[in-house]
């Protein structure tokens, strides 16, 4: 199993470092200009009319900064956040006691909210439509459906899968913003910005290598910067420069266009044991050792933005610049050695 793949380096860092790191105004929040122009509006329109903003839903890839925002938007209402996600609230009890405590103008953060129960589903339905919870007490005979009112409050919801929200829920968010993959040169700010911030000593080159190598996702410019910044460290003197950058990369096993261990083995595998495809996902999770929700979340979807990999209803297919990376003609399945 490769050692530095992508899934351990989008790892949430520690709460400290995050918190370092975090944008918490719309102006230092890089990229996503138009998402961002669309939410500065929202804000600011409610705040003229002095109103809680309408529900929000955030998708996209994991790193790309839903949970961020979301702070962004509590904080520039003066509101304040209280955080929760979809697997944690187990029971309907949990749901209301969440909810009975917000506060008018509160936001009510739920992350991962595709993984909400569906039978806790429901009770979000009229408490997002109409600040209302039904909620049954007692057991048995004695059993009694109440009805309480709820503060104006936000619901933003952020998930990697939107794809996987019920059209209920999902119609019941007047606002969905999709986060998309950020360009080299806004990932390269975000690197400047970052090692500013943790006092390393980087050159324009150097963050430009590094943001060119993160899979457009924030989180891991971040993550690598950080071991990039050892590196540099230990081996010289402690400056990024684009040399320093490019051996610590090639040292992580992250290669020229940002692909890790994991990818070049998901590309591998789909052209040498599958032929190039198509094949199903689970089928390829397990031949190459790795969930299909990561598979789903966290690989694929660059890998198809980059054109590496196609999404066909047959199932995941190879495309000829899967090929070219491995040094192989397309229909050249076999070459030994290679797995
Ligand atoms: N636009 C941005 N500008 C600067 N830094 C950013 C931006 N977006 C994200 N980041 C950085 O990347 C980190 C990850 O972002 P965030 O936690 O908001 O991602 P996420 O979309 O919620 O990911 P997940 O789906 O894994 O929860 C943040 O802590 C922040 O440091
Ligand atoms: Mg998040």
């Amino acid at each position: 199993m490769p050692e530095n793949k992508i899934s351990e380096v989008l790892a949430k860092p520690d709460a400290a470092l995050e918190m370092t790191l975090r944008p918490s105004l719309f102006s230092e929040f890089t990229g996503q200009l138009k998402v961002k122009e669309r939410l500065e509006i929202t804000v600011a329109a409610a705040k003229q009319r002095g109103e809680a903003i309408d529900h929000i839903l955030f998708s996209g890839p994991p790193g790309l900064g839903k949970t961020t925002l979301a702070h962004i938007m509590a904080k520039s209402m003066g509101a304040s956040l209280k955080s929760t996600s979809g697997p944690t609230i187990e029971k309907a009890g949990d749901l209301a006691g969440l909810l009975t405590n917000l506060e008018e103008g509160d936001v009510l953060f739920i992350d991962e909210i595709h993984r909400l129960q569906k039978t806790i589903e429901e009770y979000l339905y009229p408490a997002m439509e109409d600040f209302k919870l039904d909620i049954i007490i007692d057991q048995g005979p004695n059993a009694r459906s109440v009805r309480l009112n709820l503060p104006r409050f936000t619901l933003i919801g952020a998930t990697t899968r939107s794809g996987l929200l019920t059209a209920p829920l999902l119609t019941r968010f007047p606002i969905r913003e999709r986060l998309d993959y950020y360009q080299a040169d806004q990932l390269q700010q975000i690197v400047v910005r970052s090692a500013r911030l943790l006092n390393v000593e980087t050159e324009e080159q150097g963050a430009r290598e590094i943001a060119r190598r993160s899979r457009g996702t924030p989180r891991i410019a971040n993550n690598l910067l950080r071991r990039v910044r050892d590196y540099a460290q230990v081996r010289h003197g402690g400056r990024i420069t684009a040399d320093v950058a490019d051996k610590a990369l090639a040292m992580l096993e992250i290669d020229e266009n940002g692909l890790d261990e994991m990818d070049k083995r998901i590309l591998e595998t789909l052209i040498i044991k599958f032929g190039g495809g198509p094949v199903g996902i689970s089928s390829l999770a397990v031949a190459v050792g790795e969930e299909p929700d990561t598979l789903e979340e966290v690989y694929e979807p660059y890998l198809i933005m980059e054109g590496y990999l196609k999404r066909t209803p047959q199932g995941r297919v190879a495309t000829e610049l899967s090929y070219k990376k491995l040094g192989l003609k397309i229909g050249q399945s076999s070459q030994p050695g290679l797995l």
